[in-house]
């Protein structure tokens, strides 16, 4: 295993990757982004980007401008000591854990990324400056890190869509790579919010993953028609507090009508389990 190096400073990270850059001007940086309390569904995308990558970046920091909600933020789970136990496991080469004051100097920064077509819709209906904040962080952090490659979860939809939009509008020389939901042996996909959930309220969730795969069966044995498939969703969540849930468009996000017959869509739900707000998807 190669010795992980910790930097925690913007600049050192900079010119770690330039030197890198140089040395090696045929090797390829790989960057995961993360806030932390690491679980399998990150060290998955690691294992996925290992094989397009020589040099190994993981980044941890809970980017406070994503938060549109203080006690959620302040209730993130963070456990770095294991993040750090975790990582030594794997052919991590640096990880990269900036500062508050470095990445934000000014505080919030005014800044407004958008998209308002993909943005006004599933997760960013409730959570107003979520996105922008999470664009902001994922803009700076390939300025600072320069990666070849970087990897988003898909479990985070509509994120790795507006990712792979800023990357294609802005032109940055980096490639997108995705990695599929990872789920607990009873479905659950994985999430560093599910510590929060108690014990009844984690069984209760199972419903949010059993609906999904029950849709993506009537869905393959050719019952595609929107409003069918919607009608699945809502029955089977109505006891809980919905967000959203329905089918939609894989690139535009566009929510089906329904009356449409679906060829190829995603399902995606954003459901409270107790408090805590728990969002998964399947592709159809
Ligand atoms: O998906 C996440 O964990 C975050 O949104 C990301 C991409 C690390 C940006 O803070």
């Amino acid at each position: 295993l190669r010795q992980m190096k910790i930097i925690n400073n913007i600049f050192e990270m900079q010119e770690f990757s330039r030197q890198y850059q140089c040395q090696n001007p045929h090797k390829k940086i790989g960057l995961v982004p993360t806030m932390g309390y690491l679980h399998e569904g990150h060290l998955s995308l690691m294992r996925t980007i290992q094989s397009s990558c020589d040099c190994l970046v993981v980044s941890i920091f809970v980017n406070p401008i994503q938060f549109n909600n203080r006690d959620d933020l302040e209730k993130y789970p963070r456990d770095i000591e294991h993040d750090i136990a975790l990582l030594s496991g794997l052919d991590v080469d640096i990880l990269f854990m900036p500062g508050e004051i470095d990445v934000y100097p000014k505080g919030v920064p005014e800044i407004f990324m958008d998209y308002p077509k993909l943005t006004n819709k599933l997760c960013g209906i409730t959570r107003p400056g979520h996105f922008s904040g999470m664009l902001v962080i994922v803009h700076n952090l390939f300025q600072w890190v320069k990666p070849d490659y970087a990897i988003f979860g898909l479990k985070d939809y509509q994120q790795f869509i507006l990712i792979k939009k800023m990357i294609a509008d802005l032109a940055m020389p980096v490639k997108i790579l995705s990695g599929e939901i990872i789920r607990d042996p009873d479905g659950l996909a994985l999430s560093s919010r599910n510590v929060r959930l108690a014990p009844e309220e984690r069984i209760n969730a199972l419903v949010i993953s059993s609906t999904l795969f029950k849709i993506k069966r009537e869905f393959k044995s050719g019952k595609n028609q929107a409003g069918y498939l919607k009608k699945i969703l809502h029955e089977s969540l109505h006891k809980f507090k919905l967000d959203y849930a329905s089918v939609y468009d894989t690139d535009t996000l566009v929510e089906f009508g329904d009356n449409d017959i679906i060829k190829s869509g995603v399902a995606a739900v954003a459901v409270f389990i107790g408090e805590i707000r728990l969002i998964d998807n399947l592709i159809l």
